[in-house]
């Protein structure tokens, strides 16, 4: 579970939002952490402690004289072993106190006196956001090493539109399990292909494979995760988009040669696990093709660009990583393939029947030889192969070295 054995103080300030913060308890929870609910007392007006108490499976805090603390110091005591303080929803006033070191209530004072990150959830009217003493706090927050996730822009309780609304509760659980991971590949811009491509044969019917999609959406989550700019090219699947990766829809091999061959001079990673069809009709029918009695249609194919091979090729290519299914002797295929594609690296999956699954098996195929890497699930297996490609693609970003 990615965030077993974490402990956080998740901190909730009066606000509308605080709806939100029983889906984002249960999301927490569900991924393996512990949770201490604190509420100011504007908090316990919009959603009440007996609920968060459910949710969370602890009695919950709201003032700094509370009894139930042996030396009744609860403003020490619940922050003592917190792997971080999550303030959702952070209100304006709350932000305010933070920015000046104000601590009047319990969880002010539980920030203040905190040896642990800071994370902050904003939520609040879009005129309290943009007003130049909110932004002041914000920045001053930010200077002061806090972690500020969002505000999103929409529609708002209020009826008027614009930024300040709390991002949804799965975008703050995203941001919370990707602060915890460390940031192997800041200052990395990584692109991915993911899933299959559709070559249509008329306007209804086409040919595609049974790629899910679900191995390369999770090396974009984990890439995100540990700090890149990820461009996603993704064929044609219904998963829904990983937390701050930038996604590009796409549905022919055609399509996606193009949509990579744009991005790939701002790549320093080129994560090719899409399952890319190898040829396509020679002629799509325009109109639907009609049954005609005995006569069967028959179709001509043509080579599709192999995407992988043409960027490995270029005169300055990212460092290029490719994925390889194969339906036996994966061991001699792995290594030619990676030969003949000339990446540095090919991962192989194990077994035939990965497509769909949760889970997979690999084995890294490289000039020096092979390494396997234990069955594992699709996100803990992409965190894995995050930290080898980490390992071996040559650091960018950083200070030129003379
Ligand atoms: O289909 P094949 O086994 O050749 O795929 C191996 C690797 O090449 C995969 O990483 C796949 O994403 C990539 N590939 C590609 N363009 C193709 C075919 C495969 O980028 N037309």
């Amino acid at each position: 579970m990615e965030l077993a054995g974490k402990h956080l103080v998740l901190g909730l300030t009066g606000g509308i939002a605080c709806y939100k913060i029983a889906e984002l308890t249960r999301l927490l929870i569900k991924a393996g952490a512990t949770v201490q609910i604190v509420m100011t007392e504007a908090a316990t007006q919009f959603i009440t402690p007996v609920t968060m108490q459910a949710l969370s499976g602890r009695p919950v805090y709201t003032s700094q004289w509370d009894a139930r603390m042996p030396n009744n110091m609860p403003h020490i005591d619940l922050s003592r072993e917190a792997d971080a303080i999550v303030i959702a929803p952070a209100s304006t006033d709350f932000m305010a106190k933070l920015a000046h070191g104000m601590c009047d209530d319990l969880l002010s004072t539980l920030c203040i006196a905190r040896d642990c990150p800071l994370l902050v959830v904003p939520a609040m009217n879009r005129q309290m956001w943009q007003n130049p003493a909110t932004q002041r706090n914000v920045g001053q927050l930010r200077a002061d090493g806090v972690e500020v996730l969002g505000p999103d822009s929409g529609s708002q309780a209020c009826g008027e539109v614009g930024d300040g609304r709390m991002i949804e509760p799965e975008a703050a659980f995203e941001a919370i399990c990707a602060f915890f991971q460390p940031k192997i590949l800041r200052g990395q811009r990584v692109l991915i292909t993911a899933g299959p491509t559709f070559e249509p044969l008329d306007p209804v019917r086409g040919i595609t494979n049974r790629s899910s999609g679900k191995m390369g959406f999770a090396l974009a989550r984990a890439a995100a995760q540990a700090g890149a700019d990820v461009h996603l090219v993704a064929g044609p699947v219904s998963l829904p988009t990983p937390w701050g990766v930038y996604r590009e829809d796409v549905q022919t091999a055609q399509e996606m040669h193009d949509a990579v061959m744009a991005a790939t001079p701002d790549a320093d990673i080129f994560i090719a696990v899409a399952a890319v069809a190898d040829w396509r009709v020679d002629h799509v029918s325009e109109q639907k093709i009609k049954k005609t009695g005995d006569v069967l249609p028959t179709f001509s194919f043509v080579e599709n660009p192999d995407i992988l091979a043409t960027v490995a090729k270029l005169p300055n290519p990212p460092y290029c990583v490719g994925f390889a299914a194969e339906s036996g002797d994966l061991d001699v295929h792995g290594a030619e393939k990676r030969k003949r594609k000339n990446v540095p690296l090919l991962i192989g999956n194990i077994g035939q029947l990965t497509f769909g699954r949760d889970d997979n098996e690999v084995v890294l195929f490289e000039e020096r030889g092979t390494t396997p890497l234990p069955r594992a699930g699709k996100q803990e297996l992409a965190r894995t192969l995050i930290v080898e490609i980490a390992k071996r693609a040559p650091k960018t970003g950083g200070p030129l070295l003379s």
